[in-house]
C-alpha cells in the first residue's frame, strides 16, 4: 500500500520545518518507511510570501537530491496558505499555489486567535470561483472545537476538512481527541495528513492511526482516507464524499485511544 500525503513541511529552510537539505531527506526517508510514495510539499505562506518560484526551487531541489540518492518519494508542489482579507485576489494573480495546481487549496485558519469576520463570506466567494478550500487541522482551532455547528456551516459554506493523523491517536491532547473524533463521526473528516515537521514526528505513526481509523469506520476506510480520495484530489477530480451530519456535542462511541498512543509515542 502506497499512501499520499496531502499536508506536510518538507522542503528544506522555507518554513519551521527541516533546516537543511539533509534534514529534507531524513524526513523524506521516514515517510517511504512509513509507507509514503507521493507527498505534498505545504510550506506556510502568508501576504504571497513565499512567492511560488521561490517553492517550485526548493522544491526541484529536494526532488533532484531524492532521485540522485534513490529514495522513492515523488514531492508535489502546495502551499498551506494563512486566512486572509486578499486570498482569492492572490489567488486570481498566480500568487498561492494551490495542491498539485488544482482547485484545492490549503486554506490555514487561526488556533488559537478568533477566526476572521469574513472567514465564511471568503469560502463562499472561493467556491464561486470553482476553488475548493481544504481546512486543515479543523480538530485544534479554538473557535471551531467550541462550536461543532460552525464546522458544519464552514463546510456548508464549500470547505472540505483535513484532519491531523495524530488527533485520532491522542498525540494532540484530548480537546483535539474529542473535535476529532465528533467530526469523524459526522462524517466532516475529508481528509487526513501528517502536517509532519521532522524525521523525528511522532505524527509519523501512520499505520497505527490506520489501524485506529479501520477499527473506527471499518475495513477499507484507510485506504480510502490515505489513497484514493488523496489520488482525486491530486488528478482534480471532484471528491464522492458522505453528506455531512450536523455534529452532536461530543462523540458518542469510545475512543480506542490510550493503547495507541502509547504505542506511536514510544512512551
Ligand atoms: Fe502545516
Amino acid at each position: 500500500m502506497h499512501y499520499i500525503d496531502l499536508h506536510n513541511h518538507i522542503l528544506p529552510a522555507i518554513d519551521d520545518g527541516p533546516r537543511t537539505m539533509e534534514q529534507s531527506v531524513d524526513l523524506a526517508r521516514a515517510l517511504v518507511s512509513v509507507g509514503f510514495n507521493t507527498v505534498v510539499a505545504t510550506p506556510h505562506t502568508c501576504e504571497g510570501k513565499p512567492a511560488p518560484a521561490v517553492i517550485l526551487k526548493r522544491l526541484n531541489r529536494l526532488q533532484a537530491e531524492l532521485d540522485h540518492r534513490s529514495i522513492a518519494l515523488k514531492v508535489l508542489p502546495g502551499a498551506e496558505q494563512h486566512i486572509e482579507p486578499y486570498t482569492l485576489e492572490l489567488l486570481r494573480e498566480g500568487k498561492i499555489l494551490t495542491l498539485n495546481n488544482t482547485r484545492y487549496l490549503l486554506l490555514e485558519l487561526p488556533m488559537f486567535q478568533p477566526l476572521p469576520a469574513y472567514t465564511e463570506k471568503l469560502i463562499y466567494s472561493l467556491t464561486a470561483e470553482g476553488y475548493c478550500p481544504v481546512i486543515p487541522h479543523p480538530e485544534r482551532t479554538l473557535d471551531l472545537q467550541s462550536d461543532y455547528r460552525l464546522i458544519y456551516r464552514l463546510h456548508k459554506a464549500g470547505a472540505i476538512y483535513q484532519v491531523t493523523w495524530g488527533a485520532l491517536t491522542g498525540l494532540l491532547g484530548p480537546a483535539v481527541r474529542k473535535t476529532a473524533y465528533t467530526m469523524l463521526e459526522a462524517n466532516l473528516c475529508h481528509l487526513f495528513s501528517t502536517d509532519a515537521h521532522d524525521a523525528d514526528s511522532p505524527l509519523l505513526g501512520i499505520n497505527k492511526a490506520a489501524a485506529v481509523l479501520e477499527d473506527y469506520l471499518g475495513p477499507g476506510s484507510a485506504q480510502t482516507l490515505l489513497i484514493k480520495r488523496p489520488r482525486a484530489l491530486l488528478a482534480d477530480q471532484e471528491l464522492d464524499l458522505p453528506v455531512a451530519a450536523k455534529p452532536k456535542k461530543s462523540a458518542k462511541k469510545k475512543y480506542p485511544l490510550l493503547k495507541m498512543r502509547r504505542s506511536i509515542t514510544g512512551h
